[in-house]
C-alpha cells in the first residue's frame, strides 16, 4: 500500500505554518514562522499586519516543510488547508496559496476547520488513540466541548458564551502588567503564587452544564486591581495569576469530567493554545485518573497554531473523500 503525504498549510491568525504528514499520524516536518515579535507592539494581533505577513512569508515556510521532510511537490498526494474559522484577510493568504499549488500539480485540495485541527493534534502523539473521545478546545479563539463520535464526526456539547478561556488569560495578563500573549506568562508567575489567596467567581451556566464564561472572572480581576489601587494596597501580581488560573483551570475540569460521565466516554483530550497551560495539564490528569478516565494531550509545539494538526486532520477528510474545489473561500465564522 502507498504511502499518503499531504502538505498541510496553516495562516488562520498569527502563525504562518506549512508541515508534511505521512499516513494521518507521521510528522515529516512542522515549519512555523510567528508573528508575535510584530504584534507584541499592539498588545495584541493586529489583523492586517498578519495578511501582509503570511504573504511574505508564506512561500519560504512551505519551501522549508519540503526539505526538511526530504520530498518535493511531485511527492504530495494532496494539499490540506485551513479555511475557517480565523481572520478572514489571513485565512485567504493560505487558502490562496493552497489553491495555487493543487491546481498546478493536479492534486486533490482538502479545507479543514480550524478546531477539527486542534483536535486532531492529539493523534500525532497517542497512536493508539481513535473516537470516541471528548476533547476540550481551548485557545485564543475557541472554548468548545466536542464529543468527537468518528473523524469528521462531531458534536458540540458546550461552547463559551462570551470570552476565549485564552482571550480570559491575554486581558488578565495585560492588567497586571505581563504583556501579549498573557497565557505562557501567568502559566510562569503563577508557580510564585498563592492560588488561594484571592476567590475569583467561577461561572456554572444554569441548565446548560457545558457552557463556560470567562467575562465574569476577568471582570472580577480587574475590579479586584482597581479596589486595591483606590484603596493604595499594593496588590500581588504571582497571587492574582494564580487564583485566576485556578478559578478557570476549576471550572473547565469540572464541566468536561461531567460531560465525560454523563456521555459515558472514557477518553478524554485537550487541545488549543490554553491545552500547554502546566496547571490544566495537572488539574486534568488528577481529575481523569479520579474518575478512571484515560487522558490524552498533545506536546506543547502541538498545542498552539501549527499545520502538522491541519495535515492530519486533512488525511482523515482525504480518506473520507472530502473534495474542495477552486471555489474553496475562507470563512471567518465556520461551523464545526
Ligand atoms: O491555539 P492558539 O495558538 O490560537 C488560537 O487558535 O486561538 O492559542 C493561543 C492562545 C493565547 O490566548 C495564549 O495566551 C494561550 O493560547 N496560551 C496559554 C498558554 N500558552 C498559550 N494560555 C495559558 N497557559 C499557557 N501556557
Ligand atoms: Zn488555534
Amino acid at each position: 500500500k502507498k504511502d499518503i503525504l499531504i502538505l498541510a498549510i496553516e495562516s488562520s491568525c498569527d502563525e504562518t505554518a506549512a508541515a508534511v504528514v505521512k499516513n494521518g499520524r507521521e510528522v515529516l516536518s512542522n515549519v512555523i514562522s510567528s508573528q508575535i515579535e510584530l504584534h507584541k507592539l499592539y498588545g495584541g494581533v493586529v489583523p492586517e499586519i498578519a495578511s501582509r505577513k503570511h504573504i511574505e512569508k508564506i512561500n519560504q515556510v512551505i519551501e522549508e516543510a519540503l526539505t526538511e521532510a526530504e520530498v518535493t511537490l511531485d511527492d504530495i498526494d494532496a494539499i490540506g488547508v485551513t479555511y475557517g474559522p480565523g481572520l478572514v484577510g489571513a485565512l485567504l493568504v493560505g487558502v490562496a496559496e493552497a489553491k495555487a499549488i493543487a491546481y498546478a500539480k493536479k492534486i486533490p485540495l482538502v479545507g479543514v476547520h480550524h478546531i477539527e485541527g486542534h483536535i486532531s493534534a492529539n493523534y500525532i502523539e497517542n497512536k493508539e488513540l481513535e473516537p470516541p473521545f471528548l476533547c476540550l478546545v481551548v485557545s485564543g479563539g475557541h472554548t468548545h466541548l466536542v464529543c468527537v463520535k468518528d473523524y469528521g464526526d462531531y458534536e458540540i456539547l458546550g461552547r463559551t458564551r462570551d470570552d476565549a478561556a485564552g482571550e480570559a488569560f491575554d486581558k488578565v495578563a495585560r492588567a497586571i502588567g505581563l504583556g501579549y500573549p498573557g497565557g505562557p506568562k501567568i502559566d510562569k508567575l503563577s508557580k510564585e503564587g498563592n492560588a488561594d489567596a484571592i476567590v475569583f467567581p467561577k461561572a456554572h451556566i444554569e441548565d446548560s452544564p457545558y457552557d463556560f464564561s470567562f467575562s465574569g472572572v476577568k471582570s472580577s480581576v480587574l475590579n479586584y486591581i482597581n479596589g486595591c489601587q483606590m484603596k493604595g494596597i499594593e496588590y500581588n501580581r504571582a497571587d492574582i495569576a494564580a487564583s485566576f488560573q485556578k478559578a478557570v483551570t476549576d471550572v473547565l475540569v469540572e464541566n468536561a469530567m461531567h460531560a465525560v460521565q454523563e456521555y459515558g466516554l472514557k477518553k478524554f483530550a485537550i487541545a488549543g493554545g490554553v491545552a500547554s497551560n502546566s496547571t490544566l495539564r495537572a488539574a486534568m490528569k488528577n481529575a481523569c485518573e479520579e474518575n478512571g478516565i484515560e487522558f490524552y494531550y498533545p506536546s506543547p509545539i502541538f498545542c498552539t497554531d501549527n499545520a502538522a494538526m491541519i495535515g492530519v486532520a486533512a488525511y482523515y477528510e482525504y480518506l473520507a473523500g472530502t473534495r474542495h474545489g477552486w471555489d474553496l473561500n475562507a470563512v471567518p465564522n465556520l461551523k464545526l
